[in-house]
């Protein structure tokens, strides 16, 4: 196992396949930037399906037990499923997530559930149809969202639910949506709003902290808090009295989690990042197309990981300039 500056040990792997969305949420990819000209990666930039495979086990050599495949929309990646059953079968690998935006499961529910996937966290910013059209920047109704999640229910799927909250943006959906996957009996989790990125608009007054959030749900449910499922989980997690259903918070603006941080992110075009919100990455995939032999390759990730001393949600009160960042897109959050 190897370990960090702050003895974090190096367990979870997430990968984007694709820095492309279906969506323009104005947080992560405004419009007005991402448009018909903007240079996404080209193909022969992304990486193979056999190099993330041949990465993903060298990853594993060095102790990642979890691996979460992100995006862009990583449902637009063609074959996706064909990746899939490569990862599951890594020997070493006994956790695998997919994060998406929902758009495409009804149709791929199927075909993603076949090929070994067994939990997806799907994005969700609101169910008024007003605000999630206006959120997701492509018109998009909450109802197809709505129906992909209750294929990938009816599959069999654990399927947790993810709402970024912003103030008075979709503020008001906080209760609804709780009271919605409360009946549904599945897990909904609210994010405070981060400054991910360098074009998202983020300021302090657009955070609802956890705070606020549980305040406004105590005051409609009797929420019970729920011990940590692992170490370094990321939701903070309470449980509805009276019912199986959970919500969760994710609290990197008001109750940073650095400390238990163990996710390494590899982009779409190869580079490892040790932070979301790191300013460089390194290129692992000129060493994978000048056949550097898989120890070397290990040793460079072994020497990136044991000098890591991120920690910018500890930090970011402190930070006297703004630091140009990833976009989030590019990495999947
Ligand atoms: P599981 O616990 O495996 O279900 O997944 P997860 O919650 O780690 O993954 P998911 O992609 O659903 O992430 C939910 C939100 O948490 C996203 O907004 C992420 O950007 C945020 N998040 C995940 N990991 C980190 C992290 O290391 N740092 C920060 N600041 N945010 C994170
Ligand atoms: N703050 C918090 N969460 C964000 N996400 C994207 N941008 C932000 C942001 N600025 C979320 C997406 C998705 C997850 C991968 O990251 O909504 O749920
Ligand atoms: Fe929205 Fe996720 Fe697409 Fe970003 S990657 S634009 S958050 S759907
Ligand atoms: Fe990890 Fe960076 Fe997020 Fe802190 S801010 S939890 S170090 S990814």
């Amino acid at each position: 196992m190897i370990t960090d500056q702050f003895n974090r040990p190096l367990h979870d792997l997430r990968i984007s396949v694709t820095d492309r969305c279906n969506f323009r949420c104005q947080y992560c990819m405004p419009a007005e930037i991402f448009g018909p000209d903007f240079p996404f990666l080209s193909k022969n930039e992304v990486l193979s399906f056999e190099e993330i495979e041949r990465l993903a086990k060298l990853f594993a050599d060095l102790g990642v037990k979890k691996i979460r495949l992100t995006g862009g929309e990583p449902l637009l990646r063609r074959g996706l499923p064909e990746l899939i059953e490569k990862l599951t079968r890594i020997e070493g690998i006994t956790d695998m997530g997919l994060t998406t935006n929902g758009l495409l499961l009804s149709r791929l529910a199927e075909d993603l559930y076949d090929a070994g996937l067994r939990r997806l966290n799907i994005s969700l910013d609101a169910l008024d149809d007003n605000i999630f059209k206006k959120l997701n920047g492509r018109g998009v109704s909450s109802r197809e969202i709505l129906a992909g999640i209750d294929k990938a229910c009816e599959m069999g799927f654990e399927v947790k639910v993810n709402m970024v909250v912003q103030r008075g943006v979709n503020d008001q959906e906080i209760v609804p949506m709780a009271a919605y996957f409360r009946e549904k009996g599945i897990s909904l989790r609210f994010i405070e709003f981060m400054d991910v990125g360098n074009s998202n608009g983020w300021n302090m007054e657009k955070v609802i902290t956890k705070k606020e959030m549980y305040e406004i749900l105590s005051s409609h449910f009797e929420l019970e808090p729920v011990d940590a499922a692992y170490f370094g989980e990321v939701a903070k997690r309470y449980r509805f009295k009276e019912s199986n259903a959970e919500v969760g918070f994710i609290t990197s603006v008001s109750e940073s989690f650095c400390s238990s941080c163990t996710r390494a992110r590899i982009s779409a075009d190869g580079k490892l990042y040790t932070c979301l919100f790191a300013s460089h990455g390194t290129d692992l995939r000129a060493f994978l197309r000048d056949r550097s032999s898989d120890e070397t390759i290990k040793t460079k990730i072994t020497s990136i990981w044991s000098k890591r001393a991120d920690r910018y949600s500890d930090q970011r009160n402190n930070l006297q300039t703004p630091k140009k960042k990833i976009e989030m897109s590019y990495i999947g959050g």
